[in-house]
């Protein structure tokens, strides 16, 4: 089936002014588009309350997570943030960015990202995003790849 492809999952956090928090939610569809300058393109349901806030806010993190975060990211995959507050709900641990959208803490790489521009494509947008600021954690991880929507994994050490 279309959808049952590996990709690796990474957690978006954005400012949502009206809740005063920050919002996660997990994507899977994404990719570097440009190294120099550095560009990173997601893509996005435009009827998701994430849309909404990356259009107000016009900037966004891109948290990459190790598979021990598996769970987390099936919470902020599955739940909206119109409705919960997905820090609290997920227990992970916010960091405050350059930007608005505060980090998050767990993540082994970071990119503060403001939007460069964005495209309506079907159903879905593409926002293409310059990063502005990169942190990286120097810690051992495991890469986070989703299966199918509910589904994850990671690579075998094995070569
Ligand atoms: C593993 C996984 C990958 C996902 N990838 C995407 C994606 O690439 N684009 C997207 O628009 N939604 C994707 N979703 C769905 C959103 O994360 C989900 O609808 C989320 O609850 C929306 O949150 P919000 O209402 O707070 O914006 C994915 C969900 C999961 C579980």
């Amino acid at each position: 089936m279309i959808l049952k492809q590996p990709k690796q999952v990474v957690l978006i956090t954005v400012y949502d002014k009206v809740n005063d928090r920050t919002n996660i939610i997990t994507i899977g569809w994404h990719s570097l588009i440009s190294l120099n300058p550095l560009i990173y393109g997601i893509i996005i349901k435009s009827s998701h309350y994430s849309y909404e806030l990356i259009r107000e806010q016009k900037e966004l993190c891109i948290n990459f997570m190790s598979y021990e975060y598996k769970n987390q990211a099936l919470i902020c995959g599955t739940k909206s943030g119109r409705v919960v507050d997905k820090f609290k709900l997920t227990g992970l641990k916010s960091l405050k960015s350059g930007i608005s959208a505060d980090s998050i803490s767990e993540a082994y790489l970071i990119l503060e990202c403001r939007v460069l521009e964005e495209h309506e494509i079907g159903d879905h947008v593409l926002i293409a995003c310059s990063v502005i600021n990169t942190v990286k954690r120097d810690v051992d991880y495991k890469p986070l790849i989703c299966t199918s929507w509910s589904e994850f994994t990671t690579l075998s050490d094995d070569k």
